[in-house]
């Protein structure tokens, strides 16, 4: 199928009279990684949480497939294959890992289905293969979040939105995480990464906005972007990318997620 994905359209939020989002308009493609650069405050989470139906909207349009869901209930935008990644991950701690992982796949149908996404997920993550019928809140932070992407996955969905997932993750964590964003788009779903870090969002982003105080002053391929817009946002990571480019870091070959 063409045409977007997902079409926002002047998303306006607030928190009582605060304005948070201040009439947010995006397109994100199929099968594409974009990243929305923000820095902290800027309104990325709250962004997130509106799309996934967690927050209620104040102004503007949100058509998923070209339909409009703006207004529904975030079990009912689940179930049209939008997934969050919360930055706090909200994972059921005293369940084991493999009870989390099925968790994510609560609306679905079809056991053999769910038992061989469980089975490819384990083959991706043996770390969590291993750990299967231990205690999720005994993992380690990165364990965690792997956790947390792969209990999303779990549910299938066609659009994928992460909170800052690489907060508090190793180096070695970071780039095993990229490769597994590569492996979604790959698979042809689409991911909405929210980060704080231009390094990371430049190493993976097919499409790049910037959210500076509600508002998006950006959005593009990387390569478009004036080198002028990120030194204007002193954005954590440019030391670390000579000249405002990073390497690529999602591979873009197909394999089983
Ligand atoms: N629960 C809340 N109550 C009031 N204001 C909030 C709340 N959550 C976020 N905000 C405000 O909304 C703006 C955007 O916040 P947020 O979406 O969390 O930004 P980010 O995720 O980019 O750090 C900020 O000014 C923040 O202070
Ligand atoms: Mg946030």
């Amino acid at each position: 199928m063409s045409g977007a994905l997902l079409e926002i359209d002047g998303l306006v939020s607030k928190y009582g009279r605060q304005l948070a989002l201040h009439g947010v308009s995006l397109v994100l493609a199929r099968g594409a990684i974009h990243c929305l650069l923000g820095q902290n405050g800027a309104g990325k989470s709250t962004l997130l949480q509106c799309i996934a139906g967690l927050r209620r909207i104040d102004g503007g349009t949100l058509r998923f497939d070209g339909i409009s869901i703006a207004g529904e209930a975030a079990h009912r935008i689940g179930a049209r294959g939008i997934a969050l990644v919360p930055e706090e991950r909200q994972l059921f701690d005293t369940l084991s890992v493999a009870e989390n992982l099925l968790a994510g796949a609560c609306a679905r149908a079809g056991k053999a289905a769910i038992a061989a996404d469980l089975a490819a997920l384990y083959q991706r993550f043996p770390r969590l293969a291993h750990r299967a019928g231990q205690r999720a809140g005994t993992l380690s932070g990165g364990e965690q979040q792997m956790l947390a992407l792969a209990r999303a996955m779990m549910s299938r969905p066609r659009l994928l939105l992460i909170d800052e997932p690489s907060r508090g993750l190793s180096p070695l964590a970071i780039d095993d995480m990229l490769l597994f964003l590569g492996q979604i788009r790959a698979q042809g779903s689409s991911v909405l990464l929210a980060e704080q870090n231009a390094h990371l969002a430049l190493r993976c982003a097919d499409q790049l906005h910037l959210l500076e105080h509600g508002r998006i002053s950006f959005s593009g391929a990387p390569a478009q972007l004036p080198a002028r817009e990120l030194a204007r946002g002193a954005w954590p990571g440019m030391d670390a990318v000579p000249g405002g480019s990073g390497g690529r870091a999602c591979s873009h070959t197909a394999s089983t997620v």
